[in-house]
């Protein structure tokens, strides 16, 4: 199938997210190969690669991110990152909000909105994952699901030059298929969801919502990467498994 229609700005935004997987010396040999051609790449990597790919990348077009970040700006709490610390070490995206941190680590709406403000003080730009859980989407309840997510996580916040925001259907995320052979969401429900999460952004900040990259998540694979990254209504994705090995990674690459 030929791409359609690219986004307004030209380019989709391709997020490789390695959850907690690989090592600093895989990482390293990855960033060598990877072929971006005309799309954005970030990587999310593990903390305590960052440091490291942080200095390989300054030569590269590709960005990096975290995979979360601290809701406080600093101080006694152990275990944790700040969004300043990030900053220092030019870790220019932030994700907030994936659907296993809601889940098994119960955070909640408001510890997102705390975590994108922190982000945003410092100029990082922040990734907002929302999306459904399977009940949920059965019960028909996604459109009520995804405004209050995004409505909450983006309260207070008047600036969004920074904001980007990732549809994540639970059900569609590899994670959550074990034993099942994975599948992503099908491809009207992808437009749908992304149409109402821009009607959403766009009731909150009018005609500038514009500027807000909506990308897809959720079993990404090099079979299915070209037919949903040339929706028009796609702005780029979200990587999980497929983005573990660089050959399936510059494949998605490549497709678009
Ligand atoms: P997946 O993960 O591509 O393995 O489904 C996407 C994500 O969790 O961000």
């Amino acid at each position: 199938m030929k791409p359609q229609n690219m986004s307004a700005s030209g380019g989709k935004i391709i997020i490789a997210n390695w959850k907690m997987n690989l090592t600093i010396k895989k990482s390293l040999e990855f960033i060598k190969k990877v072929k971006p051609g005309k799309n954005k790449v970030v990587i999310a990597a593990p903390y305590t690669f960052l440091c490291e790919l942080s200095k390989q990348l300054q030569k590269k077009k590709i960005k990096l991110a975290a995979q979360d970040v601290a809701q406080f700006e600093e101080g006694a709490y152990t275990g944790e990152v700040s969004a300043e610390m990030l900053r220092r070490i030019k870790c220019s995206y932030c994700l907030v909000g994936h659907s296993e941190r809601r889940i098994y680590f119960k955070e909640t709406d408001k510890v997102i909105n705390q975590k994108v403000k922190q982000l945003l003080d410092e100029k990082i730009k922040v990734v907002i994952c929302i999306g459904e859980t399977d009940q949920e989407r059965n019960k028909g309840l996604t459109k009520r699901v995804l405004k209050k997510q995004l409505t909450l996580a983006l309260k207070g916040i008047r600036e969004i030059n920074n904001i980007l925001v990732a549809y994540e259907p639970v059900w569609a995320i590899s994670t959550f298929q074990k034993g099942k052979s994975k599948r992503s969401a099908e491809i009207q429900d992808i437009i749908e969801a992304h149409l109402y999460i821009k009607k959403v952004l766009r009731n909150l900040y009018g005609g500038k919502a514009m500027k807000i990259k909506v990308l897809y998540g959720g079993t990404v694979k090099p079979q299915n990467s070209r037919e949903i990254l040339s929706l028009k209504e796609v702005d780029g994705a979200l990587v999980g498994g497929a983005s573990l090995k660089v050959s399936s990674f510059n494949a998605i690459l490549k497709s678009i």
